[in-house]
Parts: C-alpha cells; structure tokens; sequence
C-alpha cells in the first residue's frame, strides 16, 4: 500500500508529495509544529490525509508536552489545536479531527484521566482514525463501483477506440496520496478494476499544482490501472468524442445541501458532463459531511500563494507585476451532483433530505 503517512516511534512520516513522481521520498515530523508544516507546505494533502495527520499531530503534543497533569497540559493543548485549525480553511476533515480529539481530551479530564492515560488515549484515537479512513475507502469504493457502468467506449493511453474499456475522468488526486490507502475516488476506481470491470482513467493534469499530472498518474500507474492525463482544457472534446463514461471526484467539504467543495476545476468538469449527459459523481467518506454549513456559499475557500500560478519548477511564466488569482477549490451546486457516495451508502437528490437522514443513522 502506498504509504502516505505512517506512525513511527519517532513521529509522523509522510511521503513527500511535493516531490513525486520525480522522487519517492519522505519526510518525519517529529513535533506538531513539523506535521502543521507539512500540511501547509503540502507534503501531505488532501482533505482526509490532513485530518489524520492533525490527529497525529496532536498526539505528538500531548507525548512532547512537558506539563505533568492533563489539567496543565489543557492550554497548550488548546494551542496545537488552534495551531492545526489555522494550516488549511477548506477541508473539513481537519476540523472533523480536531474536534473530535477535544471531545477526548475533555472526556479524559472529566474522567480524572493520568498524563500517560491521556497520551495513550489520544495516540490511540489518532490510529483508529487511521484505520477508519482505510475502511470507509474501501466502503464506498464498493458502492461507488456498482455504479459504475460495465462496458463502454473508453480510450487505451494509445488513444486508439478500445470497445468495452470504461473512461473515467477525475480530477486532482482523490487517491491512496489523500487518504489512509485506497483512496475515495480513486478507491472507487480499484474497487470497479478489482470487480474485473475495464477502466481507463483520464487524469486532468489540474494546473496549478497538478496533483493529477504528478500523484493520480503516478499511484494508478503504481497499480498498473491504464491512465491518460490530459490537460484540464481537454474534458469537454474527450466527451463529446463519447470516450468518458463517467466522471469520479473526491471532496473537500460536503454543505448539507450537497454542495461540493472540491479542487478548483472541479465545477467546470461537473459542468461539463451535465452537458453531455454523464454521470458526475462525488465520492468522500462522511467526515467530509458538514451539516453545520447549509450551502457551498458559506465554505471557506483557501486563497493559495500566486507563485503556484505565475512559476512552473522554478520557472517563472508570467510577466512581472499581473494580476494573479489562485483559489484552492470551487464550490459544484448539488443540481450537477448525480450521486455522493459515501461509506455509509450512495446518496441521491434532494441531497438536503438524503444528508440529513443518512447523518441522523450514523
Ligand atoms: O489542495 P489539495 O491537494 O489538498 O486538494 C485535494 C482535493 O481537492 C481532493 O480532491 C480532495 O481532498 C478529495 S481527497 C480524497
């Protein structure tokens, strides 16, 4: 399994995305600050690996603190949280964690917990949300794949017809990369490859930070599942030449009316296959779900640095001194949305009443 981020006895170790598929190397964080760092800086990314990794992190401040009761750790606790909560506004994920780790620490204090209780405890919530993400990957990869259609007109990387390869576009890299291991869109992809359907995944490249270029390429090519990346210019022409059958997303945020949060680009994917009739679906475990945030207007929207835009390695492209943009992520109305699958099942419109019933179960 690809081993995005991994616990050690000396603290977290990522594998460094920033450097891949150039070069497989890693990065150990052995403070929260260093995991809160790679967070920014994206050595690890993606809204479900960040929310891990900001459990870790916790963990790794409550095993450093030099407090000697829970009761004096309680402020600095409160600052790792603050801390992790100010790396990245739009996926909530992190937030997810960080709260669920508070209800911890504040259960423990009720319940008179020791220091090293209170360490175990919190390292110990840190691994099952660990083991958590994996499982819901593989969850909603099974009910994402049936959706999947079983023969289609799909193109081989050679870009020759191949009659009965399924193409399916994704975008950004919703794979093992952003997750525990296998991944939620891409979980989706294995789970169809593994029921012995035939995919071919067009990969938009997903400019500027091209995680699908560099990440999705690389860990599908890693599981020998036929990829073509394309730029992101190039969805609407492959769609309407019928080589896409479906599209597949990940998200960052779910509001609880189903709209999505996702890599900027997204939107206009979704678009697109509306216009050509193909199904778009969005595939995120539920703590992805914000039912606090009523629609994708109130998502906080991350605002990256321009040189991600104006520079390509290193290279600058763009004359000195014009105007840059670079938001993060677009918001997809829920009425482009076909279905969310999630681990705990798929979800259809009107996404208000399907969110809501399907949160009240869990
Ligand atoms: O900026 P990133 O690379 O963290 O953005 C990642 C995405 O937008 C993913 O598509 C999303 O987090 C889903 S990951 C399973």
């Amino acid at each position: 399994m690809i081993p995005t981020l991994t616990w050690t006895p000396d603290g977290v170790r990522f594998i460094d995305q920033t450097k891949l598929p150039l070069e497989e190397s890693y990065v150990l964080a052995t403070t929260y600050e260093q995991v809160a760092e790679a967070i920014v800086n994206m050595v690890v990314r993606g809204a479900p690996a960040i929310g891990v990794s900001a459990a870790y992190a916790i963990a790794l401040g409550a095993l450093r603190t030099t407090a000697v009761t829970p009761h004096l750790f309680a402020p600095e606790f409160e600052r790792i949280c603050a801390r992790l909560a100010a790396t990245r506004p739009t996926a909530v994920n992190l937030f997810w964690a960080i709260d669920r780790m508070k209800r911890l620490f504040a259960a423990l204090l009720d319940e008179g917990a020791t220091l090293v209780q209170v360490q175990e405890r919190i390292l110990a919530e840190a691994h099952a949300m660990y083991e958590e993400d994996i499982a819901a990957c593989r969850k909603m990869g099974a009910f994402g794949a049936a959706l999947l259609p079983d023969e289609g007109a799909g193109a081989p990387a050679d870009g020759s017809s191949s009659v009965g390869t399924i193409g399916v576009l994704t975008h950004c890299n919703a794979g093992a990369l952003a997750t525990c291991g296998y991944g939620t869109a891409l979980g989706v992809i294995r789970s169809a490859v593994e029921q012995g359907k035939r995919i071919h995944v067009f990969a938009d490249e997903t400019r500027p930070f091209l995680q699908g270029a560099r990440l999705t390429a690389w860990e599908l090519m890693a599981d020998h599942i036929p990829t073509t990346v394309i730029c992101d210019n190039m969805a609407a022409s492959l769609m309407r030449a019928g080589r896409i059958q479906a599209v597949v997303v990940g998200a960052d945020r779910i509001a609880a009316n189903g709209d999505v949060a996702n890599k900027i680009g997204t939107y206009n994917v979704a678009i697109l296959a509306h216009e050509h009739g193909i199904p778009f679906y969005v595939a995120a475990p539920w703590s992805t779900v914000d039912l606090a945030t009523a629609t994708g207007d109130l998502i906080p929207i991350e605002e990256r640095a321009a040189v991600e835009v104006t520079h390509h390695g290193g290279r600058q492209l763009t004359p000195n001194g014009v105007g840059i943009r670079n938001p993060a992520f677009d918001v997809t109305p829920a009425r482009y949305v076909t279905a969310i699958v999630t681990e705990r099942g798929v979800l259809r419109a009107p996404y208000g009443e399907s969110l809501k019933e399907t949160g009240a179960c869990g």
